[in-house]
């Protein structure tokens, strides 16, 4: 906790390490209120410092000293000075031995981060800062050392790992065990890990390229053991896939995987022991939903391609996390896209990006890619840094295209192997593989903000030449007030009045790439015989917002003629947003509300298409989000914002019913589960469809709810069911499902937290009362990160109507939360948080109400690094 203002960290500031680490010992016994470390590390002098011998800082947070040692002469207290934030140690020679003593207590490290207890089960994360939370360190990430682990334990934790290689292990006089790890790649010490517990493991093995055999541990509480074997699957798909797309591959003879409950992120990269949230690791059909399926495949191959990207090569410092966060969600997504439906996962990706990044990129925490400064780094583990950051390392393949990428990606790796480098070296690594000059390209990195494309367009019938004309701007952030143009990859095609693509080129390309580069740029196209339909933007193939004012009309011309699959789903959310936008309007003007009848005569075309992959036409049948009306906004109306959407969902029901029916009827086929893209994207329709039907409370449609809960084979169709009785049933059918599906699977973590979130989010069960109560319930755990996000992020960020009650009382609420939780676990709060600090954007009373909330938290006494910086920044 901050007892005065926190310091900043600026770029500019970056100095080379005095000292470095070329190994480092590590001696643990572990114990749940005192846990012993020594750590003995050999330090010479950094050549690259400059002269002299400066004393030697090392970090360290909550630690007890008990002694330290330099070449074997003990130091006595006098000899060096304990600061808040570590050791500094006089030093006189260039090269030396550091010994050190010190204790720590996991059983009361509530925030997670260093080394904690998670039920019974010892555990570390380190990333970015946790390591001061174990030793005295230099706790930055280009000191790079070479690590051997002894880990000493009871009999009750059996299952003892840390990185690398196991080179040893015996009893101890007093019974207890050790085993001792060796990692042969030097490394910094946020990728440093320790697990202990009483664990099982399910065992596979990887063959890779050059026919090395590696051994897949995949460890977890005995009663999870059956939940594996799809992380294992997705496992050797990375494997392989990084060996076949990028020619990566794996570098030890052993690769472990640790499901953790109590995790504040999603999973951890520590070379050759990643450790996971449980919800990222463990599924079975029964258990766990489609998209659950989809997200451990996706995670499980983040953290495995950091092993190259992030750990082989690493970053220099914080500034530079989007290099390997950027770069390996890029990396993972195109795993996904390759496995799956290309198409879906762009769409998902997308909507992610638009209603979640782009409200960051708009709000107080706006900052580049690699940011410029910052209180606390964990703050900046942040959809700009991973998602933004993907969509500028996917601006350079398209600028590249997929050969050029990879001659790119080839030198970047054999160049920086082993280093600690920077955004700018990535870049230059692309530049230099390619003869290409991405001078311009790099302001992706420093500018923050969304920028905005103005299209317009002329077409000159007797010449038979079509003008896109193109100005770019980008909006004011926190402290940057003038942008310069950005760089832009610029995918489109022109349809004529068949639908058609119109050839562009002399080789009869239907898509080009333009590349914008200035604020206002004119592209000429000859020989049109009539006026295009522009197709703008395809792919999403850059992170802008495009402005050009299409008609009803052509939109739904784009929806069913469009090549670009991507775009005929763009068109149909610019449709519905239009849509929405006159239903918010009539509401505020006090009018009776009508949903467009274009907009219900297509999208019974597209429910009735059976040549349409049934994916497209379950991401087309959701409406855009409140949260993404909410986005698009210039002043949020969240009551108009509710009752448009509420009522166009409503009017397509009701329009829809039968054909809504039908298609449930002929996708409800009983089959073996898998998650594979065709039975996904089926059981998502079918989803979809039965939740619309249940929108109008018809006894019929409820019935289909309550015989879906009662015999679905998996827990995709079993949660859609709950949700439909939940959010449409009368109580007392959803009490009774709610009380159902509780006692049958109380006993399993995982669908207990989606039975948590399922009720929080409902703008029916979600009240604030309800909330409280479940806060009460046995299920619910403050200390535990997925059933706060569960409960309280559920409400905050998924429910909007709650949420957003006129009398503020949701906002009242998630401040107590954020008060509550920074003494617990400071990360946590600081994202509890978010959701009350983008107050500037609301219109009439609840801005003042949301700012009432959080000026209440700035002044509720004494504030985490974490939640001081995103309460202060946003109170500017
Ligand atoms: N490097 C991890 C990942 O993206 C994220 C860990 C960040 N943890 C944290 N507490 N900030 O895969
Ligand atoms: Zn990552």
């Amino acid at each position: 906790m901050q007892d005065t203002q926190p310091n900043t960290t600026y770029l500019k500031d970056y100095r080379v390490p005095d000292y470095l680490v070329d190994n480092t010992d590590l001696h643990f016994e572990l114990e749940a209120k005192v846990t012993q470390v020594r750590t003995r590390l050999k330090i010479r002098r950094n050549p690259k410092a400059g002269d002299g011998l400066p004393p030697l800082f090392l970090d360290g947070v909550d630690l007890q000293l008990f002694s330290v040692t330099l070449d074997g002469i003990a130091l006595s207290s006098t000899d060096y000075q304990e600061l808040p934030q570590g050791l500094s140690i006089p030093v006189e020679k260039p090269e030396f031995v550091l010994e050190i003593h010190n204790s720590i207590n996991p059983e009361e490290n509530t925030s997670l981060e260093g080394l904690y207890l998670s039920n019974k089960m010892y555990c570390t994360q380190c990333e970015a800062e946790g390591f001061r939370k174990i030793t005295f360190y230099p706790d930055r990430p280009d000191v790079m050392s070479k690590f051997t682990t002894t880990i000493v334990a009871s009999k009750d934790h059996p299952v003892l790992l840390s990185n690398g290689n196991e080179i040893g292990r015996g009893h101890c006089e007093d019974g207890r065990q050790f085993v001792t790890w060796e990692d042969p790649f030097p490394k910094p010490a946020y990728l440093f890990a320790l697990v202990a517990g009483n664990l099982e493991h399910v065992e596979d093995v990887f063959t890779t390229a050059r026919g090395r055999k590696v051994k897949l541990q995949i460890f977890t509480e005995a009663k999870n053991i059956g939940k594996c074997d799809h992380a294992m699957r997705s496992l050797k798909n990375a494997m392989r896939w990084d060996e076949e797309v990028y020619g990566r591959e794996y570098d030890l003879d052993i690769f472990m995987v640790v499901a953790v409950d109590h995790f504040n992120m999603g999973a951890m990269e520590n070379k050759g022991l990643n450790i996971f949230n449980s919800a990222c690791v463990l599924a079975s059909p029964e258990t766990a939903t489609d998209s659950a399926f989809q997200r451990i495949e996706s995670i499980v191959g983040h953290e495995y391609f950091h092993n190259w990207s992030g750990n082989r090569v690493t970053c220099r410092d914080w500034f530079q996390l989007s290099l390997k966060e950027g770069f390996t969600v890029f990396r993972d997504a195109e795993f996904s896209a390759d496995l799956n439906s290309r198409a879906v996962k762009r769409i998902e990706d997308v909507t992610l990006l638009r209603t979640n990044q782009f409200a960051e990129d708009a709000g107080p925490m706006a900052h580049p890619i690699r940011p410029d400064s910052y209180m606390e780094i964990s703050n900046f583990y942040t959809l700009t840094v991973y998602e933004k950051g993907a969509e500028v390392v996917r601006m350079i393949h398209t600028l590249l295209g997929a050969d050029g990428f990879r001659k790119g990606s080839d030198l970047y790796f054999e160049r920086h192997d082993g280093c600690a480098v920077t955004c700018e070296d990535f870049v230059r690594a692309m530049e230099d593989a390619n003869q290409v000059d991405l001078t311009q390209f790099r302001r992706w990195y420093s500018q923050a903000g969304t920028p905005v494309l103005d299209v317009t367009d002329q077409f000159d019938e007797s010449t038979g030449v079509y003008r896109l004309i193109v100005r770019q701007s980008c909006p004011v952030t926190p402290e940057q007030k003038d942008k310069l143009p950005f760089h832009i990859p610029f995918a489109m095609g022109l349809l004529d009045s068949t639908g058609s693509g119109i050839a562009l080129d002399k080789a009869g390309s239907t898509q080009l790439v333009l590349e914008i580069t200035e604020s206002e740029q004119v592209f000429e196209f000859n020989g049109l015989r009539e006026r295009p339909l522009p197709s703008l933007l395809r792919g999403f193939s850059a992170p802008v917002k495009v402005r050009y004012d299409y008609s009803l009309e052509q939109l739904l011309f784009l929806m069913s003629h469009d090549s670009d699959t991507f775009n005929r789903w763009d068109a149909s959310q610019r449709f519905a947003f239009k849509a929405m936008n006159q239903l918010q309007s009539a509401y505020q003007e006090g009018l009776s509300l009508e949903l467009s009848p274009e907009l219900i005569v297509a999208y019974r075309n597209i429910l009735l298409n059976k040549e349409l992959d049934p994916a497209l036409v379950a991401e087309i049948m959701l409406l855009p989000s409140e949260h993404s009306i909410a986005e698009e906004s210039v002043s949020i109306d969240a009551e108009a914002i509710v009752a448009a959407r509420t009522f166009a969902r409503k009017s397509l029901s009701c329009a829809l019913i039968d054909e809504l029916k039908e298609r449930y009827a002929e996708l409800d086929i009983e089959r073996p589960y898998s998650p594979n893209a065709k039975d996904i994207a089926e059981r998502r329709l079918k989803n979809i469809c039965l939740e619309y039907l249940c929108v109008t409370e018809s006894a019929d449609a409820l019935d289909l709810a309550q015989c879906q809960f009662d015999s679905a084979g998996n827990m995709t169709d079993s949660a859609a069911a709950l949700s439909a009785l939940i959010n449409y049933g009368n109580d007392q059918y959803a009490e009774q499902a709610i009380h159902q599906f509780y006692d049958r699977w109380k006993e399993d973590t995982q669908v207990t937290e989606l039975w948590l979130a399922q009720q929080a989010c409902s703008a029916k069960r979600g009240t604030l009362n309800n909330i409280k109560a479940l806060m009460q319930h046995p299920a619910f755990e403050l200390k535990n990160p997925n059933k706060v996000r569960a409960v309280i992020g559920g409400f905050a960020n998924r429910n909007f109507q709650q949420f957003h009650k006129n009398d503020g009382s949701g906002f009242e609420f998630v401040a107590d939360q954020v008060i509550a939780l920074d003494k617990l676990n400071p990360q946590v709060a600081s994202r509890v948080v978010i959701p009350i600090t983008r107050w500037k954007k609301y219109s009439g009373e609840l801005a003042g109400k949301m700012k009432a909330a959080l000026l209440r938290v700035s002044n509720s006494g004494e504030l985490s690094k974490d939640v001081y910086e995103v309460v202060s920044k946003s109170l500017v």
